[in-house]
């Protein structure tokens, strides 16, 4: 979608134009108006069409940049805005590009979308938001671990404010909603030397996917939708979290941060254990270097690899 559709978008939206105007207007033949028009409707747009030519019915629930502009109310961040209707992965992308600091990649779908270690993320067509976030700022690699935080608080803020649900943060990508995860987070960094050139920091979130389109994922994943039965809103819940984030960004604290999200934090006083470190014991939250502190037999240790797995203990009935 360019520049011509959207100009096209905006004619047909208060009156009906026929194809010979846009044609004039545009200074394209009246069949390639009509072959703009047919890709809109690819879009999801729904045009009437009669005699006197072209009017636009309804918009579309695609996360297009003509339909998320208008909710993507912030200084810098999303002004540039890069759409796919696939991808592989929107991460991968952004770090195979180069574009400025504050670009989105925003995909309907991605055919690799990935997780921690090589993982993969689940990104049904069209139910959730998968996006990655451009920043080209230096910031001290100490501070990352933090800094990364910042992520899934924002989201975290936006998914409570839209649903009313309770979303808790699993330390240190992962939101979850009543057990289940709902949103992971997968920040990457290219460094040189110790130097911060580019973070990438991509997230995915379930909102409208439905049980059976989680079929196979269920006993650890859920949605917006699933657990609340109502559809939401995709491209204003993504213009929220862009808010969100640059006011989070503009204005980081690590101090805020750090107690925001031991606020949030999932399994806060419960026994954990960390799969292959023979770590054991009870969650005491995340000290003030992004790490989280648990209390073991020897004591408190705090632990930083943002590629350790947070498990919790089953109870025995
Ligand atoms: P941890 O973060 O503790 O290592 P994790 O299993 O959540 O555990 P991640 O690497 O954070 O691991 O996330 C990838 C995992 O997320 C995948 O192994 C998969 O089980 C799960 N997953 C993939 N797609 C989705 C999705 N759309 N919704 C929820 N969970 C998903
Ligand atoms: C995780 O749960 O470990 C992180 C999942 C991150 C998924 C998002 S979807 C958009 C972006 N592109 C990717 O390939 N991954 C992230």
């Amino acid at each position: 979608m360019d520049r011509i559709d959207e100009i096209i978008l905006e004619r047909i939206k208060r009156d009906t134009v026929s194809g010979e105007e846009l044609s004039e207007i545009l200074g394209i033949s009246r069949s390639a108006v009509w072959k703009r028009i047919r890709k809109l409707e690819e879009y999801g747009y729904t045009i009437d069409r009669n005699r006197k030519g072209y009017r636009l019915k309804e918009g579309s629930d695609l996360l297009l940049p003509y339909e998320v502009r208008p909710y993507i109310k912030t200084n810098w961040l999303g002004k540039n805005y890069i759409f796919f209707e696939e991808i592989q992965s929107t991460n991968s992308f952004a770090r195979e590009n180069d574009y400025p600091d504050g670009t989105v990649v925003v995909a309907e779908s991605q055919t690799a979308g990935r997780g921690r270690k090589g993982r993969k993320w689940i990104s049904v067509p069209h139910r959730g938001i998968y996006a990655s976030i451009i920043l080209k700022r230096n910031i001290n690699p100490y501070v990352l671990p933090v800094f990364s935080l910042l992520f899934p608080l924002a989201v975290r803020n936006v998914l409570q404010e839209v649903s009313g649900l309770e979303v808790k943060i699993k330390w240190p990508n992962d939101l979850y909603v009543n057990g289940k995860k709902i949103a992971g987070f997968l920040i990457e960094t290219d460094l040189e030397g110790n130097t911060v050139q580019k973070i990438v920091a991509g997230f995915g979130i379930n909102i409208n996917q439905t049980e059976d389109e989680l079929s196979w994922i269920l006993d650890t994943a859920t949605s917006l939708h699933i657990e609340t039965g109502n559809i939401f809103d995709r491209k204003s819940t993504l213009g929220k979290i862009l808010v969100e984030l640059e006011k989070r960004i503009d204005s980081f604290s690590p101090e805020d941060t750090i107690r925001e999200i031991n606020e949030g934090l999932l399994w806060k006083g419960e026994e954990v254990y960390i799969p292959d470190e023979n770590v054991h014991g009870k969650l005491l939250g995340v000290d003030n270097y992004g790490g989280v502190k648990i209390l073991m037999e020897n004591g408190v240790k705090s632990f930083y690899s943002g590629d350790l797995s947070l498990r919790k203990v089953q109870k025995k009935e």
